[in-house]
């Protein structure tokens, strides 16, 4: 029998945020080793993993109902003779443990994000029979099998095919800031800064596989801090400046942020790094000072302001993004229309907004809470005040002249689709040879989400490490 007829398949379906998408390819790097492949439907797959999310109830649940159909599938599969691993990953799985199996009898597998590096054990020991349940903490320890798995060459891990010129990089992971709403420090545990050197070896090794944008993760990236190869602690100001210097890397963005670590040093580097995009998503969650001390915030109203004026100084014109949360325990009017203010005050280029959803085990879980009716009716007030401001910062775009990555093909032939400088999609009618390539484009048109634009002309690529390999 050849090694290919014996390969198992992997499904890996995705909830909830970047860093999870990471997580995803991460988990199916691991499982090449192991000789998984990986496949886009759970029918023809041995191994199925539900890579999922517990920021709000409503993203916990999905994952139940999924199970639920995945099991009807694992019987099917089980009459015919073929044993299927069902496995739960990421935040619920962390969050809820062994509950899971107990709720749900078809799942063989609980991994929590903190143990991926340990995933072909684990399956393997699942797939022998056991109940699996691995929810430890070892972050330091999943950072070294991200750069152990980041070395490797691209043809062998088939998960890395997908991300040709914009990819994430994971540099920070977990969260000590206790928002009261919040389940992140719980279930991604404490703040972890990745070294360094393995960031630049990822980026490096990115930039020689094409990539042109990257974008660092991490729950509170701003946050990042690290022994500087110049025997001072860096932060993230000063590891963007470092890694606009690799070659091939042309642009550069971080995501999510708190306010207040928005240091001077980063904020300069918005107004001195033309590689740093003009985009930031910075959330302030809620807008009136009572509501940010009850849900722990740690800064008022009036310091996001400033802050947010700093960053407009150092770079005009760039596209600030939010959440907001609303219906937070104790929440008024007058509480909420603070919020509604805020969204104009700022300008926002697109923000997301979510119904507080109790999480347990967290403080505002305990507290009392605004009836769903109110929700409702506020975050559909804060909904339109932020298609407003969002419908504003498209169309000032138009006329503007933009760089733009262009990354795939558009819905209809002779269309291609990039982002531009401040993230939204740019649509022109231009042929496949463009993809990979930074055009400057005039912004034509603007809809609610996607600009419009005609090329001008082209940007004289900087060497890239390709060309350079290449040469
Ligand atoms: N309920 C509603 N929204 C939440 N978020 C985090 N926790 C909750 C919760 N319990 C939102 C915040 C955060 C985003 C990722 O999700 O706005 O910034
Ligand atoms: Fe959650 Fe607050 Fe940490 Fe963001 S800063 S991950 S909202 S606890």
């Amino acid at each position: 029998m050849t090694a290919s007829a014996e390969k198992r398949k992997v499904h890996i379906r995705t909830y909830g945020c970047q860093m999870n998408v990471y997580d995803s390819e991460r988990m199916a790097d691991a499982l090449a080793e192991a000789g998984y492949a990986p496949v886009d439907s759970p029918e023809s797959a041995d191994l199925i993993l539900l890579n999922t999310c517990h920021i709000r109830e409503k993203a916990a649940e999905k994952v139940y109902s999924e199970i639920g159909r995945l099991r009807h599938l694992k019987a099917r599969a089980a009459a015919q003779g073929r044993n299927v691993t069902l496995g739960v990953a990421g935040c619920v799985a962390q969050a809820e443990g062994e509950e899971i199996m107990r709720r749900a009898p078809s799942v063989d597998l609980v991994v929590g994000p903190q143990s991926y590096q340990r995933l072909p054990d684990l399956v393997a020991e699942a797939r022998a029979g056991g109940a699996v349940v691995a929810t430890d903490f070892a972050v330091a320890e999943k950072f070294g099998v991200l750069d152990r798995l980041a070395s490797r060459p691209q043809h062998d891990r088939p998960a890395e095919a997908a991300r040709r010129y914009a990819a994430f990089l994971t540099v920070q992971e977990g969260c000590d800031k206790f928002c009261a709403f919040c389940v992140v420090p719980y279930t991604r545990g404490a703040e972890v800064s990745r070294p360094v050197a393995a960031i630049l070896a990822e980026a490096t090794r990115l930039a020689a596989e094409g990539v042109r944008e990257v974008t660092l993760l991490g729950q509170n990236v701003n946050a990042w801090r690290a022994d500087g190869p110049d025997g001072r602690v860096w932060g993230l100001g000063r590891l963007l400046f470092r890694l606009a210097e690799i070659p091939g890397i042309d642009r550069l963005r971080y995501t999510t942020s708190h306010p207040n670590d928005m240091d001077d040093e980063l904020i300069a580097a918005h107004r001195d790094l033309p590689a740093l995009m003009p985009y930031l998503h910075l959330p302030v969650q809620a807008g009136s000072d009572r509501i940010l001390a009850a849900m722990n915030r740690r800064h008022r109203r009036a310091d996001y302001l400033r802050t947010i004026e700093k960053i407009l100084t150092a770079r005009p014109g760039i596209a600030l993004a939010g959440d907001f949360i609303v219906g937070f325990p104790g929440e008024t009017e007058a509480d909420f229309l603070d919020t509604l203010r805020i969204v104009d005050e700022v300008g926002y280029a697109s923000a997301f907004s979510f119904k507080y959803s109790p999480r347990p085990g967290t403080p505002a879980a305990a507290m009392e809470q605004v009836p769903e009716p109110v929700k409702a009716e506020r975050l559909g007030r804060l909904q339109a005040a932020i298609a407003a401001a969002q419908a504003r910062f498209q169309a000032s775009r138009v006329g503007m002249e933009a760089e733009v990555l262009f990354e795939r093909s558009g819905r209809h032939e002779g269309q291609i689709v990039g982002r531009s400088p401040w993230l939204s999609p740019v649509q022109v009618e231009a042929g496949p040879e463009k993809i990979g390539s930074i055009q400057r484009v005039t912004i034509t048109g603007a809809g609610p989400n996607s600009l419009f634009g005609a090329l001008s002309q082209a940007v004289p690529n900087r060497p890239t490490a390709l060309a350079e390999a290449a040469a």
